[in-house]
């Protein structure tokens, strides 16, 4: 049990697991990843996560160097071998190392990595009682590189929004953009909430394609809950009844406190605990 790392195909210890300096990852985050997590040992949603890695990785003109099905076999070897109750597994393809410089045809070979670490779930108490974020003014960088929607590796942005969080004693922050629009979170997909009517950012805004994101409108459209596609203003955002966001780690969790100020009740509400009960059932289908 613990952490265990695969790189090109071979298995390797946490402490033995590197990779060259020279690698466009480490030297640009010239790179693509998923993060994806078990449900009583089995991986959620494998497949959707590996096509979006295949997708973001097209984006960017990297080519994934295996076949997704036989990435998929490793994912699953991996696994088995770390033995975990439940796990955390990241995918990351760089576009490899080569010659200094900017030209992505410097690059000799993409290379793959895969870790899979403990499960570190978030607590009870946060679905419970909901938990507290900030907003943070920015770009994403995949918007600003023309390449929406692809994960890439290049996260300073969502680090900086993160730092930020932290020192507020936040959990997450509100990438709000150039626009004033709430687009998405650091590392999660965003929802707002009123009068019954959902609102959460269309995939044309740049944001990632969440597959939480994606699971939650299904249970959506099963419960016939409206959906409005777009990105809310902040101050409609900051006036919505509740607010919740979404991520493979964190599933759902509601957001009951935004820059210090209360959202709706202050505490997790009605259509939150419905939609999360919904998601929660649907796993076990
Ligand atoms: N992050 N938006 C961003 C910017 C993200 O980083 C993530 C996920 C999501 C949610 O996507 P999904 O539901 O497919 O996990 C949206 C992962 C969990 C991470 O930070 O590792």
């Amino acid at each position: 049990m613990g952490t265990l790392v695969m790189i090109g195909g071979e298995i390797r210890s946490p402490d033995t697991a590197t990779i060259s300096v020279f690698d466009r990852g480490f030297l640009y985050g010239d790179s693509v990843f998923e993060t994806i997590r078990t449900y009583g040992g089995e991986l959620f949603a494998l497949t959707e996560h590996l096509e979006r890695l295949e997708s973001s990785a097209d984006k960017v003109f990297i080519s994934v160097p295996i076949p997704i099905a036989r990435l998929a076999d490793e994912v699953r070897h991996l696994l088995a071998e770390a033995a975990n109750d439940e796990s955390y597994v990241r995918v990351v393809i760089t576009r490899g190392g080569g010659a200094m410089g900017l030209d992505p045809n410097l690059a000799e070979s993409p290379e793959r990595v895969i870790i899979v670490s403990p499960l570190v779930a978030p607590p009870a108490a946060y679905y419970q009682d909901g938990i507290t974020a900030v907003t943070f003014k920015s770009q994403r960088p995949a918007e600003v590189a023309g390449v929406g929607g692809a994960k890439l590796g290049n996260y300073l942005l969502s680090v900086l929004a993160m730092k930020q969080a932290k020192e507020a004693g936040a959990l997450e922050a509100l990438i709000v953009d150039g626009n004033g629009s709430v687009v998405e979170g650091a590392s999660s997909n965003v929802f707002g909430v009123r009068d019954g009517r959902l609102i959460t950012p269309e995939l044309r805004t740049g944001i990632l394609r969440g597959i939480t994101r994606q699971r939650v409108l299904e249970q959506c459209e099963i419960l016939g809950l409206p959906v409005e596609m777009r990105a809310p203003s902040l101050d409609e955002l900051r006036t919505c009844d509740e607010i919740f966001i979404t991520s493979s780690i964190r599933e759902m969790l509601a957001i009951v406190t935004l820059d210090g100020a209360r959202v709706g009740s202050g505490k997790p509400g009605p259509v939150y605990r419905q939609l999360l009960a919904a998601f929660r059932a649907s796993l076990q289908s």
